[in-house]
């Protein structure tokens, strides 16, 4: 349990691809149950990431903090896109900037040490 939670990124990743499919086929069909079952999601994917954050995290280490705010600033994004489909509002630049921080933060994860490290 301790090296699920805290020594691995499978579940954290898990909870994102999860979420990033269920916003995606809410926006192509917009219903409550796939909505509520996103922001589900949105906090499993901020527990996880809180727990990896408060074990590895390091003072001189800015991209923790960046990565942080990137990853909940992304799932701010994609809930006001949602919520602008479900008002029948134009959503293109919400979610223009959703898919931007999404990679930003997906940059930082994988640049940061644990897991996998493509860019680093
Ligand atoms: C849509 C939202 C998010 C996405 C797409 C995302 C994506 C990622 C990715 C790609 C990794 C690297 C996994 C690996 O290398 O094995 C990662 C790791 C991590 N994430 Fe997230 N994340 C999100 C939200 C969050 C949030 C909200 C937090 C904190 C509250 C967070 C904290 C972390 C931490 C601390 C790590 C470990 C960094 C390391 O040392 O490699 N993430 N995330």
């Amino acid at each position: 349990m301790e090296t699920l939670f805290f020594n691995s990124t499978h579940l954290h990743i898990t909870t994102w691809v999860i979420a990033i499919i269920l916003f995606f086929i809410a926006l192509g069909k917009y219903s409550t149950g796939t909505h509520m079952a996103l922001r589900l999601f949105y906090i499993l994917v901020i527990a996880t990431g809180v727990l990896l954050f408060v074990r590895h995290h390091s003072m001189d280490d800015m991209l923790y903090g960046m990565k942080m705010l990137a990853g909940l600033v992304t799932i701010g994004l994609m809930e006001m896109a949602l919520v602008r489909k479900k008002k029948g509002k134009e959503t293109s630049m919400m979610l223009i900037a959703a898919v931007l921080l999404l990679i930003v933060t997906l940059y930082l994860g994988f640049r940061l040490p644990m897991g996998f490290n493509f860019f680093a």
